[in-house]
């Protein structure tokens, strides 16, 4: 069975806490909240101060994707403001280690999001430590991109890590995701679905929330 995490960057900021409801009520179990800081990436969105004004509104797992220079400078800011998972792109940190021991040490958990042209063997040794890893299947920066296809067969070698050393760490996917192409990345074995503009700009949230977690598990 599938976690899906609706992306609010695609959502109605205007009227956020009400996209978040819809999304709430359609069973997502992540909110995932995409911080971007105008350097590592091109696009800038938001940061602590939004994330503290929805806590409490949802009951929804925050789930927050740093897609930021400097992550540790910023961590315990995310933390205080309501984080449940802090990811961190493994491009953003010299010592990946000593940020992910950093993440733990406020008991929230501890995931890395590798980009598309980011190579496994970068988290290979620190793989016991992380909770989930983020494999991008954009490159990072804006919603609304096209799926890049060439990833499911680094899902699925992810996968084979993970089980040759008989771990319990989820393998969440990020960028184009949809239900027409949602199952190419579960059978290769993500089992956290991030899809932002797919459920947000689509007419019926409802059933395209119930069209991702179907055809998933197709
Ligand atoms: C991209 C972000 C994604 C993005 C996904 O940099 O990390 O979370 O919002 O949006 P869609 O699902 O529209 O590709
Ligand atoms: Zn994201």
């Amino acid at each position: 069975m599938v976690k899906i995490a609706p992306s609010i960057l695609s959502a109605d900021f205007s009227n956020l806490i009400a996209d978040i409801k819809k999304v709430e009520v359609a069973g997502c179990e992540l909110l995932h909240i995409d911080v971007m800081d105008g350097h590592f990436v091109p696009n800038i969105t938001l940061g602590p101060p939004i994330i503290k004004s929805l806590k409490g509104k949802t009951n929804m797992i925050f789930d927050v994707h740093l897609m930021i220079e400097n992550p540790d400078k910023y961590i315990k800011d995310f933390v205080e403001a309501g984080a449940d998972i802090i990811t961190v792109h493994s491009e953003a940190s010299v010592h990946l280690h000593r940020t992910i021991q950093y993440i733990k040490s406020f008991n929230v958990k501890a995931a890395v999001a590798l980009n598309p042209a980011t190579p496994l063997k970068d988290i290979e040794y620190i793989l016991d430590d992380l909770d989930m890893v983020l494999i991008m299947t954009v490159n990072p920066g804006f919603g609304g991109q096209d799926f890049i296809m060439s990833m499911v067969k680094k899902i699925a070698d992810l996968k084979r890590m993970i089980d040759s050393k008989n771990l319990k760490i989820d393998i969440q996917v990020d960028g184009g995701i949809k239900p027409s192409n949602v199952h190419l990345v579960a059978d290769a074995g993500a089992n956290v679905i991030v899809a932002g503009s797919a459920i947000f700009n689509s007419d019926n949230i409802e059933e395209t929330v119930k069209a991702i977690r179907t055809n998933a598990s197709k």
